[in-house]
């Protein structure tokens, strides 16, 4: 059987991928994980012409995601798409953020994807696809939101090396740089108000973004970043020291 597997399909962007992953990749069914069981199971219902499966877990507990592992396991899929796309971001200085919530975006937007992938690709042959959800806070420090971009950088690296290992076998592997979004995240995170840096920035439109990067995923591109602006911001951050851009990076 061939499924995608969608990561953080509760809400937002990943409720997106959910809605239209069919449309690029041809799918017996799709796999929806995140903890709000109730939010996917109106998903699936809103679509009923299309095959489900709902997994309720808490990406930030390692028994659950074994168990994730173990499924994919017992199924023997051909995995055709993985989207690790489950993340969270707290907005405040590092002294700020409790250990728990420092803790849990380390969790979640690091070491989810990395099991997760690990698990995925020995059911992934030619022309299956890894999207990878980084932000352009991977793009240079963002001072007050210094785990956040540390764990979209890491992200950034790990989509560009895989892509490197896995290009003799046809697996692609894409990474996409959002910048804020208006969905749940902002006010999960504390962010909504508390920031001048996010309350000036132009927004991206999670089915837009959605769309574009599975298009680019089925078609073997290893980046994307939505919006010209923020493609010459990820140029700037390439070319000038990180300590003149961080004034600006500054959430
Ligand atoms: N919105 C932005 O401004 C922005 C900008 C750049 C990048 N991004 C990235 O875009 C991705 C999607 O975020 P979004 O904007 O769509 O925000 P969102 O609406 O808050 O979605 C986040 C998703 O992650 C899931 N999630 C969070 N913690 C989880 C956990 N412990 N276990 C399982 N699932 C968990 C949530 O599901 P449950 O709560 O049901 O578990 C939800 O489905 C994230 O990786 C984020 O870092 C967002």
């Amino acid at each position: 059987m061939k499924i995608g597997i969608i990561t953080g399909a509760s809400s937002g962007l990943g409720r997106e991928y959910a809605r239209h992953a069919f449309e690029q990749f041809e799918l017996d069914e799709l796999w929806l994980i995140a903890r709000r069981e109730g939010a996917m199971r109106d998903l699936a219902d809103s679509m009923p012409e299309r095959r489900f499966r709902i997994f309720p877990c808490d990406l930030s507990r390692t028994e659950e995601i074994d168990s994730l592992c173990a499924r994919i396991r017992q199924a023997n899929p051909q995995i055709r798409l993985l989207i690790n796309n489950a993340g969270l971001g707290f907005l405040g200085d590092f002294e700020d953020i409790t250990e728990k919530n420092n803790c849990a975006m380390c969790d979640v937007n690091m070491r989810a994807p990395t099991l997760l992938t690990s698990a995925a690709i020995p059911y992934m042959t030619q022309g299956a696809a890894i999207v990878f959800v980084s932000s352009i806070a991977a793009f240079a420090p963002t001072p007050r939101m210094s785990v956040y971009c540390s764990t979209k950088a890491y992200i950034q690296s790990f989509a560009k090396a895989l892509r490197y290992e896995l290009a003799p076998r046809g697996i692609h592997v894409l990474a996409v740089y959002p910048c804020p979004m208006n969905t749940d995240f902002l006010a999960v995170g504390g962010i909504n108000g508390n920031s001048r840096t996010f309350d000036r920035l132009p927004r991206c439109i999670p089915e837009k973004v959605a769309k574009v990067s599975l298009a680019r995923a089925a078609a073997g591109k290893g980046s994307y970043t939505p919006l010209a602006l923020m493609k010459v911001y990820r140029l700037l951050a390439k070319l000038i020291p990180h300590n003149l851009i961080m004034p600006i990076s500054r959430t």
